[in-house]
């Protein structure tokens, strides 16, 4: 069938035609014909649903932190009305709702736990769950214990009808739809990041050069940070010091908030990903 279907379309279309033969089982199609209002597969059927886009597109941000991901969504959706909405469970006073620049209206911040979030109004869904549980630093501190929330954040996107993204380390337990690396967007961090997305939503990434300079990230705070300033590559773990703001493109976080972020380009870059699964615009992923 994709033979014939795929000549002439446009990449988005075929994009969703080569997703949609990997959905699994009928019963696999079913809960995504119930659970979308943007598209019917039942029967193999597809059904365009127009997009006002003229509406305020709202992105909620779960585990939001102080907004490395919200700054690259935000950036991803210049040029539409949208709004970045972010839950965190501490205080956050350096999200960008805080900030004074113009940019702020474009984001809101609730402290709330974000499992307990309504989604019903928001159009995507992003979500850092914490990471403490998946990265070495278990091993290191055995008698600490930390949350392990992906699967519970799955869970309830699952119940959803929008385009979600789930954001974690390399060891966490999610997909690997995408992987972002600093060097593809002329970065000096490596930080690997896993992005594992909704049925039906496929990632177009980068390609990922080749690692030719040393870290910074097997010595103390202050040779990381002389490592970093002579021009080499700085590994953004611990209370790195906000100087490795700038290896990130973030410069509004301190440093234990930046060893919790993800560089923003990485969120603009699949946020427009996430634009054209929301609106049809763009290519690459599903629209319909
Ligand atoms: C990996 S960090 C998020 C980083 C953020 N996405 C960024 O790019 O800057 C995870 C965040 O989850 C928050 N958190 C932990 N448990 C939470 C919960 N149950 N609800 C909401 N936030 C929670 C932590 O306070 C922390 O800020």
């Amino acid at each position: 069938m994709l033979s014939t279907l795929e000549k002439g379309l446009p990449l988005a279309l075929y994009a969703n035609l080569v997703t949609m033969t990997q959905l699994r089982s009928d019963s696999q199609r079913q809960r995504r014909s119930r659970n979308s209002k943007n598209i019917n597969v039942t029967g193999g059927k597809l059904v365009v649903v127009e997009f006002d886009k003229k509406k305020e597109i709202r992105i909620a941000d779960l585990f939001s932190g102080s907004g490395g991901a919200a700054m690259g969504l935000h950036r991803a959706f210049t040029g539409v009305p949208h709004k970045i909405v972010g839950f965190d469970i501490l205080p956050m006073p350096r999200y960008p709702a805080f900030h004074d620049a113009e940019y702020a209206k474009h984001f809101e911040f609730h402290q709330q736990d974000a499992l307990t979030v309504d989604l019903s109004g928001f159009d995507a869904v992003w979500a850092s769950p914490p990471c403490q549980a998946y990265t070495p630093l278990r091993a290191r501190y055995p008698e600490k214990t930390y949350p392990d929330l992906i699967g519970e954040t799955r869970d309830a996107l699952r119940l959803g009808v929008q385009p979600w993204i789930i954001e974690n380390v390399m060891p966490a337990p999610i997909g690997r739809d995408a992987v972002l690396c600093g060097t593809m967007f002329g970065l000096r961090v490596y930080r690997h990041r896993r992005f594992e997305a909704s049925d039906l939503f496929m990632f177009v990434v980068p390609e990922h050069p080749r690692h030719k300079y040393r870290t910074g990230s097997g010595h103390g705070q202050t040779q990381r940070k002389a490592h970093y300033l002579a021009g080499n590559f700085v590994t953004v773990t611990g209370n790195v010091g906000s100087y490795a703001g700038a290896a990130m493109g973030i410069d509004w976080m301190t440093g234990a908030e930046l060893s919790q972020a993800i560089p923003p380009a990485y969120s603009e870059y699949l946020g427009r990903q996430l634009l054209a699964a929301i609106d049809g615009s763009g290519e690459g992923v599903m629209a319909l």
